[in-house]
Parts: structure tokens; sequence; C-alpha cells
């Protein structure tokens, strides 16, 4: 093995494909290739299955996005002027960034959005304001309990692109666990926030979750 120079192992594999692999042989000729794609996030196919699979994949978790942007802008309507305000703005900035990013995501690869946004547009702001009237702590219980749910929706996702391919699917499990990360965040942001001590935090939770659920299973389909 002498002379020979492995491959460089990238230690981000879903910055791999965007950084051009070296191969150098004997310490002297360096051939570098190019990897860098042609697409942003979602990768080109004529396969109907695949195209209906990334379709309801997206269509979700923007409707997702678009609801989380809906229950901050609820519970800003209520708290906004009050001390919790810094913290619920900052989690709503990062969801008008994941939006924005599904909806240059839907609008590149001409993906209509669920027909159920008008619902999520006042069901999402009425549970943020909602969540809200029970104080800090009720909004806190409510952002715990979507961003589990959005978490694990994004998992489930994580786990599915995985199974297909991910060399495919790079850039777009990039996105999707970034994301994530995200909403963990949230969720840890709102359990540090005392969200367990409002009264019936589990029902709530339940509730608030079995609601999440709902949605999800409607907006891939819708
Ligand atoms: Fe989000
Ligand atoms: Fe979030």
């Amino acid at each position: 093995m002498q002379g020979i120079v492995k491959p460089r192992v990238c230690t981000l594999p879903f910055l791999a494909p965007l950084i051009s692999r070296e191969l150098c042989l004997n310490n002297t000729a360096a051939v570098v290739v190019s990897s860098i794609r042609q697409y942003a996030v979602v990768p080109p196919t004529c396969d109907p299955k695949e195209k209906a699979m990334l379709a309801r994949m997206l269509r979700v978790d923007h409707a997702g996005e678009y609801g989380a942007n809906r229950i901050y802008a609820g519970q800003m309507a209520v708290l906004g002027r009050t001390q919790i305000r810094p913290l619920i703005q900052e989690m709503w900035d990062q969801e008008k960034k994941h939006l924005a990013k599904f909806n240059e995501v839907l609008a590149e690869n001409r993906i209509r959005p669920t027909a159920l946004l008008p619902l999520w547009n006042c069901a999402g702001f009425a549970l943020g304001a909602a969540s809200a009237l029970l104080g800090k702590e009720g909004a806190m219980a409510c952002t715990v309990a979507v961003e589990e749910s959005i978490s694990e929706h994004y998992n489930s996702q994580i786990r599915a692109l995985m199974e297909v391919d991910p060399d495919r699917y790079t850039e777009l499990l990039q996105m999707i666990v970034e994301f994530r990360d995200d909403e963990m965040e949230h969720h840890d942001t709102g359990l540090a926030n005392d969200a367990e001590t409002v009264p019936g935090y589990w029902l709530l939770k339940n509730v608030i979750q079995a609601g999440c659920k709902a949605a999800i299973y409607a907006s891939e389909r819708v």
C-alpha cells in the first residue's frame, strides 16, 4: 500500500457530494473529480412513483412548517408584550426560514402545496393563541408537543430516504436533518421553560399530538 494515498473520507457524510473528491495516486498525480450536482435539493426524476413519493413528502413538510409559523404567530399575538417574547420570536424566525426553504423547493419542483393550507392557517393560529392564554407555560407545552411530533415526523422521513438511497437524496437529507435539529432545539427550549408545569400538561400534550398526527395524515393526501 506504500505510495498510495487513500481517498479522503468526509467526516460529514451529508456534505460529501458537495466536496470535490481528491484521488491522489503515488503521491504525485492528483485527479480532482467535481461532484457538485446540478440541482438544489431534490434530484430530478421521470419515475412517477418517485415523483409521487417526493411530492407527498415535501407537501406535508411544507404544511407542517406553515402550521408551525401560524402557531408561533398565535402565541406572539397573546404573549408578544411579555418577557417570553424574544424566545418565541427566535423560534418563529427559524420556522420562517424553514417555510421559506420549503416554498422554494415546492416551486422549483412544481409541487402544489396541500389544499388544506387555509385550515392550517386558522387552526395553527388558534392553537398558538389558545395555548398562550394558559400563560407562558401553556405556550411552551404546546411547543413541546408540536416540536416532538415534527421531529418524529422528520425522523421517519430520514429513515425512509436512507433506506431508499442515501446517496441520491444527500441534499434533501441534509436539509431535513438540519430542520429536525432545529425542531428538537425548540422542543428542549419548551421543556427548559416550564412546559411541564402547566396544569393538565400530559392531557394537553396528547391532544395536541393527536391533532398533529391527523394534520400530517391529511396533508400527505389532500
Ligand atoms: Fe420548522
Ligand atoms: Fe420548530
